[in-house]
């Protein structure tokens, strides 16, 4: 197996293990015992300067970067490398005071204040220039020093702040319209511009979506969310390009967040060296696990199966929701190394040491302020300890997937929007109904932009595709005809990529592909409508139905109560060699099962082992061993009939095979020296 090549850091022995560390709020005496307890703990990677900026420049004239050279020097004495942050997430107050105009405005046209983080309009040359002068600043400082190994642009961008309103990024917002559409009347026929008489007639007229009496352009607001990401993108773009020029072998990141419907991720990924996520799990969210099984293989694929890294992270609980329940440790620890059985190369915390007072004084650390009698500290002490043996698994991969699912953020975007038939079909809910049988039954699962080359891939599932564009219809189509199986997911096919419907019943672009023609939708506004499938499982649908007429497909599961009792729920046609199957509600758990388990078989797909449940086996091939990860994530024990599967189990340096057996939350990561190949479906 070729391993393509990666701009990890070298210098990072194994899987890298650290936190965010923050020397600008401790005097230098607890710097000392810092990088002791990081050694104890196998700490091999810390974040340092996230926001450190008013630190290195109090005042507009006036640097300080001594107290950084004097921590990076230590943590290089000790063989822990830096992810540098460039800082620029928290502009110091003597800048926004200088600058009241980089302050962004929200919708209602308020301009939010200081003493928080990001308050910063995206669009802001007054925050660009002084960016640059920072970050020239800092990466010629640092360059060379044997620390530096990654650079931490911004942070967590979109975050606080997805959209700016105010004048300045409404005229930024113009250029980039004049570049998309290049004339008025190309944007107004777009835009659908004529309905409610809001053709433009001069691009002094466009302004972004602010607070209005009613609803707001469609187009208007998709743009506004694309011209939101890109404007973002920029910002992270311009620190980009100087630290190339300064530092061009010290790779760059910057953190995506769970994922965030902010930031078009595809977009952004292609920019990054490395992709990294920040995960911060609900423990109260049913929906947390399989949350994060779906970002895990969200981050390996936007970096194209690259090894990725887990930026931050709680060791226990967060400090900003309503209510904030301590994860258990042993759920960390086994979410970590499913993290790495999805390909991350590293793991992170939020962070090393709790800060001594500030807004999140009392949110979770890996050195918790009672220090190494700590819960946390044991936890963090021992998974540092787990990922020592799994050195050898660092820079192995996750075999290409023969299914993908497709995620889109423009159809999400859109999907979200007012106006439609229900509010209530969301598309997170969408992406991981559809990805927990996946993940259910064992299959691995790369993720895919819509446009994206699909051959290779045996299976596409696509949660939602709102809006469609003529290559992706191109695209799935020819998929299918070539002998791949298509699942489609709900109210998709809608409209364009400018927002216009395609003309013609629904679903537009796909109707061909789908063999079905759609006139209206009739939303479940409360509970649920039964389903009986072709091979009689009784499943259940919610929130949303398609009223589909069949064309070329054919049902394969009916409704059979409610209003539309008797019609297709889901259909499936023949097209060429392959099959396009269509889900026309919100589908159960069963009834997820169901399409899956039907689509799979279909597309000859199988799981390396049957998968017991509640367990996930996770493979990653390196040069001259496969490594499989055992997962148990229910909190029960359970045996794992192994079939061909035999080796070390890294954790233990126990052999095994045959059956084993894995405690609540157990972990086994057996290496199989001599696997090669292709190792899983
Ligand atoms: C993240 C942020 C960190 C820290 C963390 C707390 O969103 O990047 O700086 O605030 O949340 O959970």
């Amino acid at each position: 197996m070729t391993l393509d090549t990666t701009p990890w850091p070298g210098s990072i022995a194994g899987i890298a293990y650290g936190g965010d560390y923050t020397p600008e709020q401790w005097p230098e005496s607890v710097w000392v015992e810092d990088v002791r307890l990081m050694r104890e703990a196998h700490v091999s990677l810390v974040t340092v300067g996230v926001f450190a900026w008013a630190r290195s420049q109090p005042h507009p004239d006036t640097w300080d970067l001594g107290w950084l050279d004097r921590a990076m020097d230590l943590l290089a004495d000790n063989g822990i490398a830096v992810d540098l942050a460039t800082g620029t997430a928290s502009p110091p107050p003597w800048f926004s005071r200088r600058h009241p105009d980089s302050l962004p405005v929200d919708a209602r046209g308020t301009r939010l204040g200081i003493g928080s983080r990001q308050h910063i309009c995206p669009s802001s040359p007054a925050f660009a220039e002084a960016a640059t002068a920072r970050v020239e600043r800092l990466a010629a400082h640092v360059a060379g020093h044997p620390a530096l190994v990654m650079w931490h642009i911004g942070n967590e961008y979109g975050d606080h702040v997805t959209a700016c309103y105010c004048d300045v990024s409404a005229a930024h917002f113009r250029s980039w319209l004049r570049a998309r559409y290049g004339t008025l009347d190309a944007l107004n026929e777009a835009w659908c511009a004529s309905v409610w008489s809001g053709l433009y007639g001069d691009w002094e007229e466009l302004m972004p979506p602010r607070a209005a009496p009613g609803p707001i352009l469609p187009a208007l607001q998709l743009d506004y969310r694309r011209f939101s990401s890109d404007a973002l993108l920029a910002c992270f773009e311009r620190e980009r390009t100087i630290l190339a020029r300064i530092t061009p072998d010290i790779p760059a990141t910057t953190n995506f967040m769970r994922p965030n419907p902010g930031i078009d991720h595809w977009r952004w990924a292609l920019r990054e060296d490395i992709v990294s996520c920040d995960l911060y799990p609900d423990p109260l969210d049913p929906d947390a696990e399989v949350e994060m099984a779906f970002a895990h293989d969200l981050m390996r694929s936007l970096g194209r199966g690259r090894p990725w890294l887990v930026m931050e992270q709680a060791m226990a609980a967060v400090d900003w929701r309503p209510v904030n329940i301590p994860q258990e440790a042993a759920v960390v620890r086994r979410r970590n190394l499913a993290a790495v059985g999805r390909g991350a190369d590293g793991l992170l915390f939020f962070q090393w040491r709790g800060s001594p007072g500030g807004p999140e004084m009392l949110h979770s650390a890996m050195l918790p302020p009672g220090g190494t009698t700590t819960r946390g500290w044991t936890s963090a002490v021992a998974l540092g300890a787990d990922l020592r043996r799994l050195a050898e698994v660092a820079g192995s991969r996750c075999p290409p997937a023969q299914v993908c699912l497709l995620v889109d953020w423009e159809s999400w975007w859109a999907l979200e929007q007012e106006g439609h038939p229900s509010d209530a079909l969301r598309y997170r809910d969408l992406a991981l109904r559809t990805y927990r049988p996946l993940r259910d039954r064992g299959f691995a699962v790369d993720m895919r932009h819509p446009e994206d080359d699909l051959s290779g891939y045996r299976l596409v599932v696509v949660p939602n595709l709102f809006l469609v564009s003529v290559r992706t219809a191109e695209r799935l189509t020819a998929f299918a005809r070539d002998g791949g199986i298509v699942v489609i997911g709900p109210f998709s096919g809608v409209v364009d990529a400018q927002l216009r419907l395609p003309g013609g019943h629904h679903p537009g672009q796909l109707r061909d592909l789908l063999g079905i023609a759609i006139e209206e939708w009739w939303p479940i506004p409360n509970g649920r409508v039964s389903i009986a499938t072709s091979s009689g499982d009784a499943a259940q649908g919610a929130i949303w139905r398609d009223l589909i007429d069949l064309v070329s497909a054919e049902a394969v599961a009916w409704y059979t109560d409610g209003d539309l009792e008797g019609m297709p729920a889901i259909t499936r046609a023949r097209v060429g060699d392959g099959q396009a199957w269509y889900a026309g509600t919100l589908l159960d758990d069963a009834g997820m099962a169901w399409l899956i388990r039907e689509a799979t078989e279909a597309a000859g797909v199988a799981a390396l082992v049957t998968v017991p449940p509640g367990v996930d086996v996770l493979v990653r091939q390196g040069p001259d061993a496969r490594y499989v990860f055992l997962i148990e994530r229910t909190g029960a024990e359970t045996h794992v009939p192994l079939h061909d599967i035999r080796g070390t189990d890294l954790l233990t340096g126990v052999s095994v095979g045959g059956e084993v057996r894995l405690g609540p939350n157990g972990v086994m990561v057996i290496r199989e020296v001599g696997r090669r190949g292709s190792a899983h479906p």
